[in-house]
């Protein structure tokens, strides 16, 4: 342990605050679910109205954590800096947790029976962070260093631990915490299986028949993305009341949204702007990461040949090497069949939440959001 490390430690014990408007009505315990008039018709509009009421829950369950462990959640979460300040600082979307609620609202329960499920899928989508950010030894995160790069990698390790635990124990005192824990820990399986997979199919090569398939890729997409989303609609549902039929179309439906998901987030690996993502760009293409973008360029002729001798060539990609490989990627047209691919699996998510038992509404509002998701225009 650093002696930083060591000194927040043992420093006393801190506690995250509220953000002002909605602590409030956490503490009067009346929370009162915005559901608005009318759907809301920006992604954006639906994710503020779900953080809104997820976040009173959410800081308190970190409040409880030991308290060097409150502060790396606090940063992890963007309550508060380094040095332990607290801030409310620009962090995650909140997409798992905006689905969560939605998952609640969709089966005509009220948004404040899927709170517990979106404070559990955030805290442990923060703690997939924490973790992945380690094996893909990425040093940025919504914006700042990465929690190992900020406190250490076995402080991090164990803020992610701290993270799982409290994730189960949120829905571990709600009604149907049996069936809510299962859900939540299959899940977690599938995630740990498609993280898995993602760190195999790095080692294995770019052409020949160990090559990896696109089948492959979307099996492993769907588990390390898509099984959490999944998830987070259906324990909001189930948490609402649901009956099993409706929880597990809504999980399909968000392990699709999954698969598009992921492969937008791929595109944004080669493409994005990290002062927008908040996360490196070229990071995947250094580490060998088998994304779709780069599986279709392979496939694609010319340029995939040219493409494949490159990414096989000694050690990691230098500078001059990634941007030849961008450019080749580019020109195969790639990044256009990485997108219909990420429509498809949007179209199938969207048919799966067309059904007159939904209440319209929320599923307007969920259809919004999955368009933006899919096209990351949020
Ligand atoms: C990042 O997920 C990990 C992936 C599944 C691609 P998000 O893009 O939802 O991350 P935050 O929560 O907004 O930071
Ligand atoms: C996202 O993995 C899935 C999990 C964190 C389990 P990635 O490694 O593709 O996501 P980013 O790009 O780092 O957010
Ligand atoms: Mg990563
Ligand atoms: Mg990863």
């Amino acid at each position: 342990m650093s002696p930083t490390a060591l000194r927040r430690a043992t420093s006393a014990p801190t506690s995250a605050t509220p953000p002002t408007a909605t602590g409030a009505v956490a503490s009067a315990g009346t929370a009162t679910p915005a559901v608005p008039a009318s759907p809301l018709t920006s992604a954006g509009d639906v994710l503020r109205r779900c953080r809104e009421l997820t976040a009173p829950a959410l800081v308190e369950a970190i409040e409880g954590l030991h308290p060097w462990v409150a502060e790396m959640a606090g940063y992890a979460l963007g309550l508060r800096e380094a040095d332990g300040t607290r801030v409310e600082h620009a962090s995650g979307k909140g997409v798992r947790q905006a689905l969560a609620v939605l998952g609640a609202e969709v089966v005509r329960g009220p948004a404040r029976a899927g709170v517990p499920a979106a404070v559990a899928v955030e805290l442990v989508h923060t703690f997939s962070l924490l973790h992945d950010d380690i094996m893909d030894g990425d040093a940025l995160r919504r914006g700042r260093p990465s929690l190992w790069k900020a406190y250490g990698t076995g402080p991090a390790v164990l803020a992610g631990d701290a993270l799982f635990a409290l994730g189960v124990e949120t829905i571990a005192v709600t009604p149907h915490a049996g069936s809510a824990i299962r859900q939540l820990t299959t899940a977690f399986g599938d995630l740990v299986s498609g993280q898995a997979d993602d760190l195999l199919f790095a080692e294995r090569p770019w052409t020949g028949p160990r090559a990896v398939g696109v089948g492959e890729y979307v099996t492993m997409a769907e588990r390390k993305t898509g099984a959490l989303l999944g998830c987070a609609l259906a324990l909001g549902a189930r948490l609402a009341g649901a009956p099993d039929r409706t929880v597990a179309r809504l999980d399909r439906a968000g392990r699709h949204l999954g698969v598009a998901f992921q492969i937008a987030d791929d595109v944004l690996g080669i493409w994005g702007d990290p002062n927008i993502t908040g996360k490196p760009v070229h990071g995947d293409l250094r580490q060998g990461k088998k994304t779709l973008p780069i599986l279709a360029a392979l496939d694609a002729a010319p340029g995939g040949g040219e493409l494949a001798e490159l990414l096989a060539g000694a050690g990691a990609l230098d500078a001059a090497g990634v941007r030849r490989a961008v450019a080749l990627v580019e020109a195969t047209g790639a990044r256009t069949r990485a997108e219909h691919a990420a429509h498809h699996h949007l179209t199938e998510a969207r048919t799966l939440l067309t059904s007159p038992h939904l209440a319209p509404g929320p599923a307007a509002e969920l259809n919004t959001l999955l368009g933006a998701l899919s096209e990351r225009t949020v």
